[in-house]
């Protein structure tokens, strides 16, 4: 089936299968592969991408369901040459180990910081409750977060 919709800011058209999840199609259809595919079953969060600025888990969703909306991917919130905030204090607060889970991480800070400019620890801890990290131990994600937030991210 053909489904329409934005993309990092770009306008893609895509023929699916119906059943073909969001994840697989950003991944294999439109080869944006920073999202990531951890439990398929919506506990991990790897997949996690924003859907008209909310976040989803997109291997719960089918790509026919994101017709019509804006997805935004780690692939859409900074460059190479110039990261985005959250990207810089990850990397300056060592956030991440083997990456695996950061692109779902980095989303979900996204908008709990859009939501709440100031959030306390327990705050961050609670919002990313639902991204799963098997490396770091979340001390240097939830630091990380917290200097994006204070805009101390270099
Ligand atoms: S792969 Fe989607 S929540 Fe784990
Ligand atoms: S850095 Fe490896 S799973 Fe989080």
């Amino acid at each position: 089936m053909p489904v329409r919709f934005e993309v990092n800011g770009k306008h893609v058209a895509v023929d699916v299968e119906p059943r073909m999840t969001l994840v697989d199609c950003l991944r294999h259809e439109l080869r944006l592969t920073g999202t990531h595919v951890g439990c398929e079953h919506g506990v991990c969060g790897a997949c996690t991408v924003l859907l008209d600025g909310r976040t989803v888990r997109s291997c719960l969703l089918f790509a026919a369901q994101a017709d019509g909306s804006e997805v935004t991917t780690i692939e859409g919130i900074g460059t190479h040459e110039g990261l985005h905030p959250l990207q810089q204090a990850f990397r300056r607060h060592h956030a991440l180990q083997c990456g695996f889970c950061t692109p779902g991480m980095i989303l979900a800070a996204i908008e709990l910081l859009r939501d709440n400019a100031d959030p306390s620890d327990e705050e961050i801890r609670v919002a990313l409750s639902g991204n799963l990290c098997m490396c770091t131990g979340y001390v240097n994600i939830v630091r990380a977060v917290r200097a994006a937030a204070a805009g101390k991210v270099r």
